[in-house]
């Protein structure tokens, strides 16, 4: 009885491979851990990449390059995660420039990446963890999401402004917005002294206040009592331009 106990715990153990264990065994000596996409984009397009001189992508940039090149992102995640795991599946046996899903203008900062071999399950677990990675580094770096409700609490015990970040799941200036903005550090220290942040998707959900929706990405800022417009902006905006824009909608409160 014992023994099938230990055998059954045995193989249970077996089936859940971590891909994040995956990683950092068999990949992270070279692909460095998450550095934010300004101080990437810095590098990169400002300064040729003599500040990060990396040799070999970042775990975000070749998890952002898997979900937004390979497959479909508009399928269901299995289905898209299926497609990147096949993807790893001939990458890792055969690594070539000539499949390489990143920016033709960084790629060439970067050295031949060698064979590795791993077992399908492995590629398999892989594939979820890289699939997840973005959105996890959002959620874990970014902006805090409120529920509208939860924002309108602290709103009014913090004398807080609301801002409800109006998105469509596709919209590339809202995935930018997410990767480059609210990830940011200065962004977030201006942000969390005067501003709860709650987010509707604008193809589904309703603005209150019987607010008209505008473009994704489109931002209506609310004052601490839930009932005061302040101010309502569409579009995309670097960190710098968004702060100036906190900045700007703090000085327009009543
Ligand atoms: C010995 C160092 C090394 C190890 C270990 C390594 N890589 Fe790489 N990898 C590289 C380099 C260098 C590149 C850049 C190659 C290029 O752009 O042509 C690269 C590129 C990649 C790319 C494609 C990026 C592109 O150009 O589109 C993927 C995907 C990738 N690696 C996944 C992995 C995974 C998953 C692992 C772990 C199982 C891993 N690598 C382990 C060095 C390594």
């Amino acid at each position: 009885m014992r023994l099938i106990f230990a055998i059954i715990l045995l193989s249970q153990l077996g089936f859940g491979v971590s891909g994040e264990k995956i990683f950092e065994d068999k990949c992270l000596s070279c692909h460095s851990d998450y550095i934010p996409q300004s101080k990437l984009l810095s590098n990169f397009e400002d300064h040729n990449n003599t500040i990060l001189n990396l040799k070999v992508p970042t775990i975000n940039q070749l998890s952002f390059a898997l979900k937004h090149k390979i497959g479909d992102r508009k399928n269901d995640a299995e289905a898209q995660q299926f497609e990147i795991e096949n993807f790893l599946i001939d990458y890792l046996a055969k690594p070539s420039r000539e499949k390489s899903i990143l920016s033709y203008k960084i790629n060439h900062f970067f050295d031949k990446m060698p064979s590795i071999q791993l077992s399908d399950e492995e590629i398999e677990a892989l594939s979820i963890y890289l699939y997840d990675y973005v959105q996890d580094i959002i959620t874990k770096h970014g902006i805090e999401i409120h529920s509208y409700q939860k924002a309108l609490e602290i709103a009014k015990k913090e004398k807080k402004i609301i801002v409800i970040y109006g998105y469509l799941p596709y919209c590339g200036y809202c995935i930018k917005m997410n990767r480059r903005v609210m990830v940011d550090d200065k962004v977030k220290k201006v942000f969390n002294q005067d501003f709860i942040m709650t987010k509707i998707n604008l193809a589904i959900e309703k603005l209150p206040l019987n607010m008209q929706r505008m473009m994704s990405p489109s931002f209506y800022f609310i004052d601490s009592d839930g009932k005061t417009i302040i101010d309502k902006v569409e579009g995309y905006g670097t960190a710098d331009e968004f702060i100036e824009l906190l900045e700007m909608v703090k000085g327009n409160r009543e």
